[in-house]
């Protein structure tokens, strides 16, 4: 009986040990649940402009690859719809779901005083890509985009050497200007180059000004109107390449030639692939590069900010020009937006 009792004891002993191991092997389950669940991932709030373009399709691909989980990231993206308002709604709830930066490209320059000093006061580090605004520096930890006056100044540059290679320094030359949208660092800088180079060349005029949003459909719209009155152009000065498009549409609807062999020299901004291919085939005679890339480059900049370093504040990227005489396959086969 005394055996009995013993044996009884040492079974239940065996029995609470094993449950006891069972359960820990249950538990040792939990724990990568919780981790699924529970990853330490930063929160990125990215409030874009739009989709009006081939290159703020190519900048927004570039930011969601580079906020990807697999890189500890959680992107808040947020499509403003070309709105400014909507912009601002952004902000003010990535600062209501407190997040751990804020990314914004903004559509113009004004108008961001409150709304910055709002993430401010809420202890939100904001990083300013692609234009600029016109807001205090404190207001902002860093800014990363293009050298937009650079690349205005790059294009009526290589005009000036056109012109004088095609022997035509010295005649009139009548410029239609396709604009973007109003306020926009990129629009600013590039008609600015554009001013500069009109004021340093007596014999240089704008046939007009047209407003083209940055969007092939605007474009091709007031181009096609614009023609049906005036169709003495030498040179047309697209701020991108969408609105190129939509202007050689324009123009071959009312049989006018353009590109390398062409009446009309154009020129576009951007250098998006499309583009570079219409500049091999000859039909744009010059593009010059405005690169979107700028995620890995945001990215830069919040690993410096985690690792409590204070970043460069102005991040400038480098960027070139493809004349129609010399771009190759090779370069375009390179290109990845
Ligand atoms: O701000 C960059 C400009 O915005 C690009 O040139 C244009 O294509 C885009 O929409």
């Amino acid at each position: 009986m005394k055996n009995l009792r013993f044996s009884i004891r040492i079974l239940s002993i065996l029995m609470i040990l094993s449950m006891i191991m069972l359960t820990g092997c249950a538990q040792k389950e939990v724990p990568d649940e919780i981790d699924e669940t529970a990853k330490n991932l930063t929160v990125v709030g990215f409030s874009q402009v739009g989709s009006e373009s081939s290159w703020r399709v190519a900048n927004s691909e570039s930011m969601k690859a580079a906020f990807t989980e697999e890189n500890g990231y959680e992107l808040i993206f947020d499509d403003a719809k070309q709105k400014q308002e909507n912009q601002y709604k952004a902000i003010r709830t990535f600062i209501q779901q407190k997040v751990d930066f804020i990314v914004l490209a903004p559509i113009t320059e004004t108008g961001w005083d409150d709304v910055l000093l709002e993430a401010k006061e809420a202890g939100i580090p904001v990083i300013i890509v692609d234009r600029r605004v016109d807001a205090d520096e404190e207001l902002y930890t860093s800014w990363v985009g293009s050298d937009f006056l650079g690349e205005g100044r790059t294009a009526t540059k290589w005009l000036e050497t056109e012109l004088t290679n095609r022997g035509k320094a010295e005649e009139e030359i009548r410029i239609l200007h396709l604009q973007g949208t109003p306020g926009a660092t990129a629009q600013l800088m590039r008609t600015r180059g554009l001013e500069e180079a009109l004021e340093s060349h007596e014999n240089w005029s704008l046939a007009a000004l047209i407003e083209g949003e940055y969007t092939e459909a605007k474009a091709y719209e007031a181009t096609s109107e614009f023609l049906l009155t005036d169709t003495d152009i030498d040179v047309v000065y697209c701020e991108n390449d969408n609105m190129a498009f939509g202007v050689m549409h324009a123009l071959s609807d009312a049989g006018i030639s353009y590109g390398r062999d062409g009446e009309v020299i154009i020129i576009s901004f951007d250098a998006v692939r499309s583009a570079l291919e219409e500049c091999l085939a000859g039909h744009i005679n010059l593009c010059v590069e405005c690169n979107p890339l700028h995620g890995p480059r945001v990215a830069r900049i919040i690993d410096t900010l985690k690792s409590n370093v204070i970043p460069v504040k102005n991040v400038y990227v480098e960027e070139t020009s493809f004349d129609c005489m010399t771009i190759t396959q090779e370069i375009i086969d390179e290109r990845v937006y």
